[in-house]
């Protein structure tokens, strides 16, 4: 390719036949479904992956992906949206604060919860729960105890969950007069804050997605976390993916899942208790 055929190439977006094969692997194995008229996010993020390998065409990196399990994971993964920030959608942490966690210790505070947050991207949601928890511990004078897990399809976002490490804008949701409580200041770079102990030690994080059989055979949750990603999925996904998270959540846990996904799940097992909240019965 020369010059001006590359620039012309930079500009040209995908075509709806080789926008349909993108859109079918994220569709495959993640679940997440990617609309037509997203197509300029689309070209974007298949363009990032093909500078990894300087492939000049559409044709030539597609036919990478067709040959390469391990780069087709890794565009999926860049198809994925990872948003997220602590104390996100602040009523489930407010229900947690007023009575949620005194009931789900049975009013024994020292109890260790497991958590699990499925779906966690960077941990923000996680690390709010952590931070929620030890409030209630610290208030009742008993030591921080919890088990949390955070889950995600990304391996990627995994490596920076475990990290625990963020940057003064991912952190921008969390109350300031916790910052110098739960964060630590990263020693390498200033600007960089990482989650503290002993709410470091209490979380691992582990690659699942979620469209298959959930984790932990053996383990019951008493809280967890499914927020912000039922609404990438199609209706039936959606119901699956409740439903395997349900079956790890022990009677009477809590299950949160966002606010705007409330509407096209059947939630038969549970009733509901608070915005988004679910108890399983
Ligand atoms: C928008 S973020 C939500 C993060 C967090 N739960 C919150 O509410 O802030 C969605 C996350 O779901 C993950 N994800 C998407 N599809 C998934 C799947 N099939 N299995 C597991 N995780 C998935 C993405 O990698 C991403 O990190």
């Amino acid at each position: 390719m020369n010059v001006v055929q590359r620039r012309s190439f930079a500009q040209t977006p995908l075509s709806q036949k080789h926008a349909a094969i993108f859109i079918e692997i994220a569709e495959r194995l993640s679940g997440n479904r990617i609309t037509p008229d997203q197509v300029d996010f689309l070209t974007l993020r298949v363009r990032r992956r093909m500078r990894v390998y300087r492939d000049e065409s559409f044709e030539g990196y597609i036919r990478r992906v067709q040959d390469d399990q391990v780069e087709e994971h890794a565009l999926m993964e860049s198809l994925v949206t990872h948003t997220t920030d602590f104390f996100r959608e602040p009523g489930h942490f407010k229900w947690l604060r007023n009575g949620g966690l005194n009931g789900l210790t049975d009013g024994k505070p020292a109890s260790c919860l497991n958590v699990w947050s499925a779906a966690c991207s960077l941990g923000s949601e996680l690390w709010s729960t952590a931070i929620e928890i030890a409030q209630f511990q610290e208030d009742a004078g008993v030591p921080y105890c919890a088990n949390l897990v955070g889950t995600d399809i990304s391996k990627t976002i995994l490596a920076r969950a475990r990290a625990a490490i963020f940057s003064a804008e991912e952190i921008s949701g969390l109350p300031i007069q916790y910052r110098s409580k739960y964060l630590q200041r990263n020693s390498i770079e200033n600007q960089r804050f990482r989650i503290a102990s002993p709410l470091l030690e209490s979380a691992s994080f582990v690659a699942h997605n979620l469209l298959t059989p959930p984790l932990f055979s053996t383990l019951q949750f008493d809280l967890s976390l499914l927020r912000n990603v039922l609404l990438y999925f199609n209706k039936d996904d959606q119901q699956r993916v409740f439903n395997h998270v349900l079956s790890r959540l022990r009677p009477g846990g809590i299950l949160m899942i966002g606010h705007t996904e409330v509407l096209s799940i059947e939630t038969i097992g549970t009733r509901r208790v608070g915005p988004a909240i679910f108890i399983k019965e």
